[in-house]
C-alpha cells in the first residue's frame, strides 16, 4: 500500500498546493483551477501488472465527479460527493488496473467546479512504490 502527499509520486496540479484548510495531511492539499478538465496527476510504480484499489481523500463543498485516467486511458469516473465543508475530508475508491512499471495515474474534472481539494491518493496493490513524473 502506498500514499503520495505531495512529495515523491506526486506530479502536477493544474492550480495550487494549499494548506489553508484543516485537517490534512503531509504538506497541504492539490487544489485545482475551477474548470471542467482541470488535473491533479501522480506516478506509481508496480513490479508487475495487476488491479489496485486507488483511494482518494478530498473534501468539497460540491459534487466534483472526476474520470480516472491510467496511463493515457480512461479506466472509470468516481463521483466524489460533497463532503460538506473544506475542512471535512472523505474518501472514495475504486479499482485501477496498473501495468508493470511506471503508471501515470490523473483525476480528471468533469465539472466547471474543477475536482475537490485533494489531500492524497492511497493505491492498495502489490510492490508498488512512487513512480517518476518523466
Ligand atoms: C474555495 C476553497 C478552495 C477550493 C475552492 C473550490 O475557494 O477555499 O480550497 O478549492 O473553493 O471551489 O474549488
Ligand atoms: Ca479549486
Ligand atoms: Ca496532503
Amino acid at each position: 500500500t502506498l500514499t503520495v502527499q505531495e512529495g515523491e509520486g506526486f506530479c502536477s496540479v493544474e492550480g495550487t498546493i494549499d494548506s489553508n484548510h484543516e485537517g490534512f495531511g503531509g504538506s497541504g492539499f492539490a487544489n485545482t483551477d475551477n474548470k471542467y478538465g482541470a488535473s491533479v496527476a501522480y506516478s506509481i510504480n508496480a513490479d508487475h501488472a495487476h488491479s489496485a484499489l486507488l483511494d482518494i481523500r478530498y473534501a468539497a463543498t460540491s459534487d466534483r465527479p472526476a474520470d480516472i485516467e491510467v496511463n493515457g486511458t480512461v479506466v472509470g469516473t468516481v463521483y466524489l460527493p460533497a463532503t460538506g465543508a473544506w475542512s471535512s475530508w472523505n474518501s472514495e475508491n475504486m479499482t485501477v488496473p496498473l501495468q508493470a512499471g511506471e503508471n501515470q495515474i490523473r483525476l480528471i474534472a468533469q465539472t466547471e467546479s474543477g475536482l475537490p481539494n485533494i489531500d492524497a491518493i492511497t493505491v492498495s496493490g502489490n510492490s508498488l512504490t512512487s513512480g517518476s513524473c518523466g
